[in-house]
């Protein structure tokens, strides 16, 4: 039996090669030589029409088992290039018992030490935090806080819809044909917290909020807000500034001062925007800096949400985290905050 022998050593031989191989071009000449047209394999193949009949049968299962032996060989190969590979995209072999590389202590991100000394000043007087989506509902950013679809206030917020059919089967909504938008600010907690339960209600609301704003030194298309609410009966202008002293004595040291300037606001009754000033700060180089919003709660933004404004009054205030932690720390490019240098980063520990 000729053709078995021819068989049996061209198996040998491509085992021995195919054992060899270590890149993909390697594997396809192999290949090309041993099982394409032109190929070793396929040239003994070409044999059996002119081996006697009663032999075909024989041979035929003898280069079918070679060609699958083959088969196998190749295979095999290709699962060791592979191999290779992979281990050359990971680099050297790792030790995981070796002890870690001391990168020494992590710091907190600035916005995180601004958020969170902010909620410890006024954790102290009786808020409590409460969450709420940023994935928002028109009821909740907008048409609840008194602010509907037709007024110009709401203009410059309408901004990141999502498409109608859009589904966030955790983010309830108030009726069905809302449409779900990125929440443009955090005062869409105030609402849903005052569904959730009757007043006296006093929370705060840190979070994220988006904007359509072109990214430049001083915008960001999303920010950090912090938002409060007070819920109580007989609440007056002067119980709010009382409470933003407070807060930016606390946060800024005595000699700290707050002022208030007529705003408009949907949801407040007056409403104001809050000025600081911090002089004694080395890195407050103006006198006063716009922070934040509030009011006095309307009317309207009570009836929306079934409490009786005859009985409930409240204020509510909002800012800005970043623009705060610009002013305590004297960053003057927003963008830095999301840009994760660590230059930047490692200058900030626990504290402000
Ligand atoms: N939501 C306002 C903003 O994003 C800030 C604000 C103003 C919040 C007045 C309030 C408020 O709670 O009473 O610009």
């Amino acid at each position: 039996m000729e053709m078995q022998a021819q068989l049996s050593s061209l198996l040998a031989k491509a085992s021995d090669e195919l054992q060899a191989i270590r890149t993909r071009p390697e594997l396809e000449s192999a290949k090309a030589r041993y099982v394409g047209p032109h190929g070793e394999l396929t040239a003994v193949m070409k044999q059996i029409a002119s081996a006697p009949k009663e032999e075909r049968p024989a041979i035929g299962k003898l280069v079918n088992e070679s060609k699958a032996r083959l088969q196998a060989l190749l295979d095999s190969a290709l699962a060791r290039i592979e191999e290779l590979e992979l281990a050359s995209r990971l680099g050297p072999p790792i030790d995981p018992t070796l002890p870690p590389v001391d990168g020494g202590p992590g710091t907190f991100h600035p916005l995180t030490l601004v958020r969170e000394e902010l909620c410890r000043i006024l954790r102290k007087v009786g808020f409590t935090v409460a969450d709420g989506p940023e994935v928002e509902t028109e009821f909740y950013c907008f048409d609840a806080l008194n602010t509907p679809p037709e007024h110009p206030a709401r203009d410059p917020q309408d901004t990141f819809y999502f498409p109608q059919g859009a589904r966030f089967a955790n983010v309830s909504k108030r009726n069905p044909g809302e449409r779900y938008l990125l929440r443009t600010h955090t005062s869409s907690v105030q609402v849903r917290t005052m569904l959730k339960g009757p007043p006296p209600i006093r929370i705060i609301s840190p979070g994220r909020a988006y904007r359509r704003d072109t990214t430049d030194a001083s915008h960001s298309a999303n920010f950090h807000q912090i938002e409060c609410l007070y819920v109580d009966r007989s609440v007056t202008v002067r119980d709010l500034k009382a409470l933003l002293d407070y807060l930016f004595e606390a946060l800024l040291g005595p000699g700290t001062k707050t002022r208030f300037r007529p705003h408009y606001f949907g949801y407040t009754e007056p409403s104001f925007e809050v000025d600081l000033s911090a002089r004694h700060l080395p890195k407050v180089r103006k006198e006063w800096i716009e922070i934040g919003g509030c009011g006095i709660v309307d009317p309207e933004v009570f009836r929306s949400v079934g409490y009786d404004p005859e009985v409930w009054t409240g204020y509510a205030f909002g800012m800005g985290i970043e623009r705060l932690a610009m002013t305590l720390y004297g960053i003057d490019d927003i963008r830095v905050f999301y840009q994760n240098d660590m230059r930047l980063l490692k200058q900030f520990s626990w504290g402000l």
